[in-house]
């Protein structure tokens, strides 16, 4: 077999057979194929697609190329969750304790944020002296003991994600839906948990800006999952604005916890319970979607989830007493407000974009090697619909370096646009697909 006929023959638009697919995979991870075939390749993907059948046997090879997880030794029913990433994303923060809270063991792995989208082990090393760096034995002890546990991903689960994902960011071919679905797909499949819920992203700062596009990627996802043998549910949302208020990392973390003290009712709550619902009646645990919120409801209003997450806190060797008192998160020195030009309708609120002027600030990373400060960041003041009267404030930026609250304040007045009157409200939750 020849690397460069395969490659042709994926330029043609040819479907790949499995021998093909395999052979790339195994040869890229061994060293044998270099990086600018495999970018070549990539771009050929990139503008022929795959069959869903190519995408299968991709998903498969990239397991394949590494370990899978045994959860085997953990009791009960096992949910594992991803996002296909979004700014201020918070919602594993409020989900995962919510549902151990409801009886769902969670154990999962996560990744660090990269470009303008954050991640959830940059946001849980918010809480002082908290580690993901946790070994096998430790994983299951706590995900049976406390019923949830969130490690970074190991080297050694689908390698060949970490290599392509690293090669995709750089050759402009991230934002492919096979590319994703196998992606995601590999690292959920071989992370063995019984139930995988899906939270799909749509709009302005999302990889899939189209509905179409993301509803596809959802189906195509779900039908994998199923297809796996895993009950596989997904949720699209709306990505046109960032997710709640916060964004950078411990003030998100913030947020999360008012949510799981009953003092946030916004989108990020509702997002946290229609994924949570799907999660109880995939499990078999409610009768219905209004049973499955009622449950979740109460975790919320009797403490228990808020609860959960101070026990997973102190479980992996973090500051438990944050979750109660939130002054003992990071802080950045300096808050600045962030004043409207316009009076008006806020008809448009460009989530990438708050989520580059998180970056500026420090809060995010260009580059996996690039060191990010916790306690910076962004709090929103009016979002999509709301009203403004000029010089009311926007947005409150959190830094640690004036020069660059500047620089984040002249992103975010871009990043606003107004109307006269009262914009179409337009649905968060776009659809479900179980
Ligand atoms: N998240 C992933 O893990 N992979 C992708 O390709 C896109 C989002």
């Amino acid at each position: 077999m020849n690397t460069v006929d395969i490659i042709i023959k994926k330029r043609s638009g040819a479907e790949l057979s499995e021998t093909e697919i395999s052979y790339l995979i195994e040869k890229y991870v061994g060293g044998e194929i270099p990086d600018y075939q495999m970018s070549a390749f990539l771009m050929a993907v990139y503008f022929r697609g795959m069959t869903e059948k190519e995408t299968l046997t991709l998903t498969n090879e990239m397991i394949k190329s590494g370990d899978t997880l045994d959860l085997g030794a953990i009791g009960g029913i096992k949910a594992d969750k991803h996002s296909t990433g979004g700014v201020g994303d918070k919602t594993s923060l409020v989900l995962c304790p919510m549902l151990a809270a409801a009886g769902i063991k969670i154990a999962k792995m996560s990744g660090r944020g990269l470009g303008h989208t954050g991640g959830t082990i940059d946001k849980l090393e918010s809480f002082p002296g908290l580690t993901t760096n946790i070994d096998g034995e430790r994983f299951i002890k706590q995900a049976n003991e406390i019923g949830f546990v969130i490690a970074g991903q190991t080297a050694r689960l689908v390698p060949a994600d970490k290599k392509l994902y690293a090669l995709r960011d750089v050759t402009g071919t991230v934002d492919i839906l096979p590319l994703i679905v196998s992606s995601i797909m590999s690292k959920k499949l071989a992370s063995g948990a019984d139930i995988i819920i899906l939270d799909v992203k749509t709009g302005s700062g999302a990889f899939m800006k189209s509905e179409d596009e993301s509803f596809e990627l959802a189906r195509q996802m779900v039908a994998l999952g199923r297809n796996a043998g895993r009950k596989t549910a997904a949720v699209i949302s709306d990505m046109d604005e960032p997710l709640g208020f916060a964004v950078g990392n411990a003030l998100e973390v913030k947020e999360a916890i008012d949510v799981l003290n009953g003092k946030n009712a916004g989108n990020l709550r509702e997002l946290c319970l229609t994924l949570g619902s799907c999660t109880l009646l995939e499990a078999g645990l409610a009768e219905s979607e209004a049973n499955a919120r009622e449950t979740l409801e109460k975790c919320i209003d009797n403490g228990s989830a808020l609860k959960k997450l101070a026990d997973f806190v102190r479980a992996q060797g973090g500051d438990e007493r944050a979750v109660y008192d939130t002054s003992l998160l990071p802080d950045a020195p300096y808050k600045i407000d962030v004043k409207s030009p316009h009076k008006g309708y806020v008809k448009a609120l460009d989530a990438e974009t708050v989520g580059r002027a998180c970056i500026v600030l420090g809060g995010g990373r260009e580059t996996k090697d690039s060191k990010i400060d916790l306690s910076v960041g962004i709090v929103l003041k009016k979002k999509i619909g709301d009203y403004v009267s000029e010089n009311e404030t926007l947005a409150t930026i959190h830094a640690q370096d004036m020069a660059k609250a500047h620089e984040a304040e002249k992103m975010l007045l871009e990043c606003y646009a107004f109307l006269d009157t009262t914009p179409q409200k337009k649905p968060f939750i776009k659809g479900i697909i179980r």
